[in-house]
């Protein structure tokens, strides 16, 4: 019964995480563009040129694997192999970047 009881509890909380989280790879929310300052627009052109193009050669490497030092160095290489233009890398970078902090869980504002 104990063990039931926990079960269920422990489904609760992991339910909301799951959500946000999308495979690992956040949804684009209004709290998201709040926390970064960015438009909504651009972080969904963000997360959907990431989505399409950065596994192409290899695994998605996930936002919250990563941190945003790391993303602003291999970004504008990865931009090139991807051949995106300057526009199109730009919003990848501030997609991983602002993804990165609802992948750790960094409490943004709702
Ligand atoms: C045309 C093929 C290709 C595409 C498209 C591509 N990559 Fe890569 N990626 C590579 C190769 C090859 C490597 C390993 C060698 C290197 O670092 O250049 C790599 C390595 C990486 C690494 C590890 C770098 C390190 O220093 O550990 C990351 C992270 C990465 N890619 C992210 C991305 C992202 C984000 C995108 C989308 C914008 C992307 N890749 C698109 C070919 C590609």
């Amino acid at each position: 019964m104990k063990t039931y009881i926990l079960g269920i509890a422990s489904g609760i909380l992991l339910l909301p995480a799951c959500r946000t989280q999308s495979g690992g790879v956040p949804e684009v929310t209004p709290a998201m563009a709040a926390r970064t300052d960015v438009s909504e627009v651009r972080l969904q052109n963000g997360r959907d040129l990431y989505m399409s193009n950065c596994n192409r050669c290899h695994e998605r490497v996930l936002p919250g694997t990563e941190d945003p030092e790391f993303w602003r160095e291999v970004v504008p290489h990865m931009a090139k192999n991807a051949r995106l233009d300057p526009s199109q890398e730009s919003d990848v970078l501030v997609y991983l970047m602002a993804a990165h902090l609802v992948a750790r869980n960094v409490k943004v504002p709702d």
